[in-house]
């Protein structure tokens, strides 16, 4: 038996995993520095850096102590080197490297996006490829053709917001805490779907595998203060009309995302769905998702909700790679971009 060990820092959540080659999950810590960014309405990339430098050493021991195995026994250490905020990238990568001399094992990358992917292979707990891959989280809003567990075409994603960027920042509007998912997951459960009709951009043209919020965020600013205007300061909502403003727009994201899931199917031609990423927790998301797939017959594979937000147990994709004997040098890059 082999066994890795995982690491992630793409974001703001500095994590931990060790998984064998038989994909059990023996350990995992996942340290959240949602505090740290509270006051700020969104991630700082300085201050996530900074953080991730303080947790990353305690949080590979906390993973090791859950997992009852010492370092000694490990032999190889997977790391997410993309797509993600550059200086936070750096501290998984350097501290992977770092392991890797020092123990003289080898060093597997993987991409972050793909593994969000991954955690329904973990969670199914049988192969679930080929699939289309859907991955909705802070920073992206992203489609893939996925062939095997390592080969992932991008079929589209957003051109402006990603689906949770949406969500937090409809949440900094309407003044109710970050992150905003959950948040406004919350208020819109006693709000009215149809109070509010805001644009769905793309959802009738199926060639367009492509998302669009800027426009839906702008247009709740407007709901919020009336046309044109941008000042929130002397504007008071209440609970009801926050609701309302919560629902109608979480309605609208989640046309949109079903809309264009389907759409990746029918242009594919894959029967299965695999959808992965923060905003997979979002309860009104999955029903949608779950109504739709029974409808039409298609397979549905929603990482269970511990796995969607960021962890390093969906980094177990290093497995695959470790299978495929794709290693890599400690010249290894960072990238904080998605590569296709
Ligand atoms: O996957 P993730 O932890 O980080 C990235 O890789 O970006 O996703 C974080 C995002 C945040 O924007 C957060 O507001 C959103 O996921 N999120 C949700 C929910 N839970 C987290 N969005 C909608 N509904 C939720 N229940
Ligand atoms: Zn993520």
């Amino acid at each position: 038996m082999k066994t890795i060990l995982t690491l992630e820092s793409t974001c703001d959540e500095t994590a931990a995993a060790i998984v064998t080659d038989s994909l059990e999950v023996l350990g995992s810590a996942v340290a959240s520095q949602d505090e740290l960014h509270r006051r700020f309405n969104g991630v700082v990339p300085e201050i996530a850096a900074r953080a991730h430098v303080e947790r990353i050493l305690p949080v590979i021991d906390l993973a090791l102590e859950r997992a009852g195995v010492t370092l000694q026994s490990i032999d190889a250490i997977a790391v997410a080197n993309c797509p993600g905020l550059a200086g936070s990238l750096l501290v998984g990568v350097v501290a992977a490297k770092t392991l890797c001399v020092a123990l003289e094992i080898p060093l597997i990358a993987v991409n972050h996006v793909h593994a969000h992917i991954y955690a329904c292979r973990l969670a199914a707990g049988f192969d679930i490829f080929p699939c289309v891959g859907f991955v909705v989280s802070g920073g992206h809003t992203s489609l893939f053709d996925c062939q095997n567990a390592t080969e992932y075409d991008l079929l589209g994603g957003t051109i402006d917001d990603a689906a949770g960027e949406a969500f937090d920042k409809v949440a900094s509007m309407l003044s109710l805490p970050y992150p905003g998912g959950p948040a406004v997951s919350m208020a819109a459960m006693n709000g009215d779907r149809t109070a509010f009709d805001f644009p769905r951009s793309f959802v009738r043209d199926p060639d367009r595998l492509q998302f669009s919020f800027s426009g839906l965020k702008t247009a709740v600013r407007y709901a919020i203060t009336g046309p044109g205007r941008v000042d929130f300061s002397q504007v008071e909502l209440s609970a009801e009309q926050v609701a309302d403003l919560c629902a109608s727009f979480e309605e609208a994201v989640v046309d949109c995302l079903v809309a264009k899931a389907f759409h990746a199917l029918q242009k594919t031609g894959h029967k299965r769905l695999c959808v992965g990423g923060g905003v997979a927790a979002n309860q009104r998301f999955r029903e949608a998702l779950s109504l739709q797939c029974d409808a039409t017959g298609v397979e549905l594979h929603i990482a269970p909700t511990e796995l969607c937000t960021d962890n390093a147990v969906m980094g177990a994709i290093a497995i695959e790679r470790m299978k495929a004997g794709k290693f890599e040098p400690l010249s290894m890059p960072i990238h904080a971009g998605l590569i296709r």
